[in-house]
Order: structure tokens, then sequence, then C-alpha cells
């Protein structure tokens, strides 16, 4: 008898104890955001978590799309895009590029495709993702880039190719466009003790041989902006998903010389980039000098949890710095130095 109510008490708690768990999850995380919480959990407009690691944000007319890894627990699924008009909420459009069903394909499931990043190319009207694959059951040996186009900024992608640019090892990577249009691929190359930059052909689907090392100092994430005229560049360490401390750079040509600042960061936790990683630097229209530092804060044992930290850059003295914020909103580039 004792038994059996211990079971009929356990059967309703269990029955019970979800059901308020997920209303009082939906009913928060349906919520409109209204600012930015580094490292918080992060929900698109229907109540999901976000899963777009390693991200990078286009804008096409006045809405962001962000496009990112999706992960499973270790698993990445190909690349998911949402869309916002406003930067804090986002609402989920799919998944832009889909690993092939076809087990011969470069992209077959159970490949990494790292890193995606989308450029739109106004000669042929296309939208051009770059990413970083490896090949499925060989770990990080193959180190190539990917390219995929669609005709949409929700896609769906089509892959087109991947291969080592001009013959060089290519993992971490980032795009970049400048203002004439032309657009570059920077990577980590040899083994990741090389940072390499390559301008892409005029439809943005290939490098081109004006490629060069910008520098070897082992790092990788590169995540390149331009201000005043001058090119910054942003990257981490190599310590696989752990933080390390990051370093900026600044240029007056995008092929160098590089010179180093040093660390962008401030403040507590500072020397290991608050626990991430950079990603890309997400320029904010309309703003004069607003910049979004984009990051990714992994969690290896389960990548699909890994959080978000979006930061403001600031120009203090012309330099610019990333100071920690638990929480902001874009009001705050108004209150610069
Ligand atoms: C990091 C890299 C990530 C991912 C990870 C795998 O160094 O930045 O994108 O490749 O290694 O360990």
């Amino acid at each position: 008898m004792k038994q059996f109510l211990y079971l009929l008490l356990g059967c309703c708690l269990a029955w019970s104890a979800p059901t308020a768990k997920a209303q009082t999850a939906s009913s928060t995380s349906k919520a409109k955001n209204t600012a930015f919480k580094p490292g918080e959990l992060w929900y698109d407009t229907e109540g999901n978590l976000i899963n777009a690691h390693g991200g990078g944000v286009l804008l096409v007319g006045n809405t962001y799309y962000w496009y990112g890894e999706k992960r499973a627990q270790h698993q990445e699924e190909g690349v998911n895009v949402y869309s916002s008009k406003d930067l804090y909420n986002w609402k989920y459009e799919g998944v832009a590029l889909t690993p092939a069903t076809d087990a011969q394909s470069d992209i077959a499931a159970g490949c990494l495709m790292e890193r995606p990043k989308v450029i739109y190319n106004q000669k042929t009207g296309k939208y051009v993702m770059w990413f970083h694959l490896e090949l499925k059951g060989q770990s990080y040996k193959a180190a190539r880039a990917g390219v995929a186009v669609a005709d949409k900024p929700t896609g769906p992608f089509r892959y087109v190719s991947s291969f080592r640019p001009n013959g060089n090892m290519s993992r971490d990577m980032g795009l970049f466009v400048d203002d004439d249009g032309a657009a570059y691929h920077i990577y980590s190359s040899r083994e990741n003790y090389d940072l390499r930059l390559a301008r892409l052909s005029a439809d943005y689907l290939t490098p081109t041989t004006q490629d060069s090392l910008l520098f070897a100092k082992h790092r990788e994430a590169p995540a390149v902006f331009k201000q005043g005229g001058k090119y910054y560049l942003l990257t981490s360490g190599c310590t696989g998903w752990a933080p390390n401390e990051a370093s900026l750079h600044v240029a007056d040509n995008l092929f160098g010389p590089w010179q180093l600042l040093g660390d962008p960061m401030t403040g507590p936790n500072a020397k290991l980039t608050y626990g991430g990683q950079s990603t890309y630097v997400l320029p904010v229209p309309g703003k004069k000098d607003a910049y979004i530092f984009m990051a990714d804060r992994w969690n290896p044992k389960d990548l699909k949890d890994s959080r978000y930290l979006w930061l403001p850059v600031q120009f203090k003295a012309g330099q610019p710095t990333i100071d920690w914020l638990e929480q902001w909103d874009l009001g705050h580039f108004s209150k610069q130095l």
C-alpha cells in the first residue's frame, strides 16, 4: 500500500513539475527583449533558445540576419538563420544551409560547418556564404573553406565548393567587405600559426591569388572592422573551446603591416575575454562609431548551450575598448566618450 502511495505521488510530481516549468519558461522567454544580456539565455521570438554559434550578421534593407552554427550537444547540424529589425528580438528563419544526405558530398551530414559568414554580392545579386569546413569523420584534418550561395538571405543556400585557398590550410575564418565592394577572406592557416588574407573574386565565390600572410602569431577567431579609415582586427589565442586573451591589431591597409594594440578588454575576467571567443564585429548603422563585438562562450559539454556575448566597442581616446556590461542597449552608443 505504502509503495502504491509513493508511486502515485511520484506520478503526480512527474506530471505536474514539467508543466509548471514549461509555463514559466515560455511566459518569460516569449517576452520582448529590450536589452542585450551577455552570457544569459537568449530566446528567439518563438521562445526557443537561439542556436547560431560562431556566427555573423548581415544587414539587408532594415532587416538583420544572424547566421550561425546549428549545434546539437556535440554535432554540427548545418547553418541556422534568424532575422530581426531591432537586434534584440530574433525570429527563427530555419536552416539556411543543410548538410547533404549523400554520404559522398563534402558537406555530408556529420561534417563540420563552422563560423559561417554571409555577404551580399551587388554584381550577381547573390548571397554568398563562406564557412570553415571539416569533412565527416576526419576531425580537423581537412582544414578547408566552403562556399554556398542563395537568392534570398534566408536561403536555401546551395553548396558550391570547398578548397584550401591557394593551397593553404583554412580553419577559423571571417569575411570583410570594404567600402569599394571588394571582399576578403581572413583565415587561420598552417595549423593556425599563420593568419592570412585573400581578396575574393568579383563574384565572391573563389579566392584570388592576392593572398598573403598577415602575421604568424598563432591566432584564430578573426573579426575585422573599419572605423575612421583604419582597419581593426580582433583575434583569440588557440586553446580550443577554452577562453583565452584577445588581441587587437590596427592597420592602414588590409594586407598590413598590422600593428599590435594589445588586449581591448578591460576589468574582471578581461584576460579571458569574459569567457568568450570573438566571432564577428557588427557595425550598427545610423549611429556614429557604433560597433557590436560578438563572441561565443563555448560549452564543450553541450555545444548548443554555448552562450553569446554581445558587447559595445567603445572608442576611448581613439582606441577601441570592450568593457564588460551585465546589460545594455543601443542607447549606450550615444553616451560614448
Ligand atoms: C576553436 C575554434 C572553434 C572550434 C574549436 C574546436 O579553437 O575557434 O571554432 O573549431 O576550436 O575545438
